[in-house]
């Protein structure tokens, strides 16, 4: 199937990509997907996923070379709400 709402990521991509958001923010695939509508919109953690990949990529672009060393998981760890702080002693 061509995918049709691509604004950051190439075709080729989107296996690669989503598999690292699933194991980077611990969401499956209907956490930012809507059944049947791979392309829609509707769903405010896909719009945000995307926001955070435009963050990430701008990140490394600026600060590591263009090499991919901030990930999702740089932050998420598994998790939706990454920890702000460490947990108290
Ligand atoms: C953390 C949120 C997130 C998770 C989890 C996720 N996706 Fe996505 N997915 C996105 C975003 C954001 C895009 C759009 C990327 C872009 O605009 O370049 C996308 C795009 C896609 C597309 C292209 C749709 C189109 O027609 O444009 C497919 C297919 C897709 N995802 C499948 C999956 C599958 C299968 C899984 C589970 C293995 C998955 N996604 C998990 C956020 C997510
Ligand atoms: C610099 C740290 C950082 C990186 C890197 C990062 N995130 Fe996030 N992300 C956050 C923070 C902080 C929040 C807000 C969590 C909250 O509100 O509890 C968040 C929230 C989110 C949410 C919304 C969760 C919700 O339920 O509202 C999604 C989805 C998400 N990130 C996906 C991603 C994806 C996909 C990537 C990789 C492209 C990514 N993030 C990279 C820090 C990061």
């Amino acid at each position: 199937m061509t995918p049709k709402n691509l604004k950051v990521i190439k075709p080729e991509e989107i296996r690669a990509v989503m598999g690292a958001f699933v194991a980077g923010t611990g969401l499956n695939c209907m956490g930012c997907h809507i059944q049947g509508d791979f392309a829609s919109d509707d769903k405010h953690e896909k719009v945000v996923a995307r926001k955070m990949l435009e963050m990430v990529n701008a990140l490394n672009a600026k600060s590591f070379n263009g090499a991919a060393k901030v990930t999702c998981f740089t932050c998420h760890r598994g998790e939706a709400h990454p920890k702000t702080a460490p947990d108290p002693k």
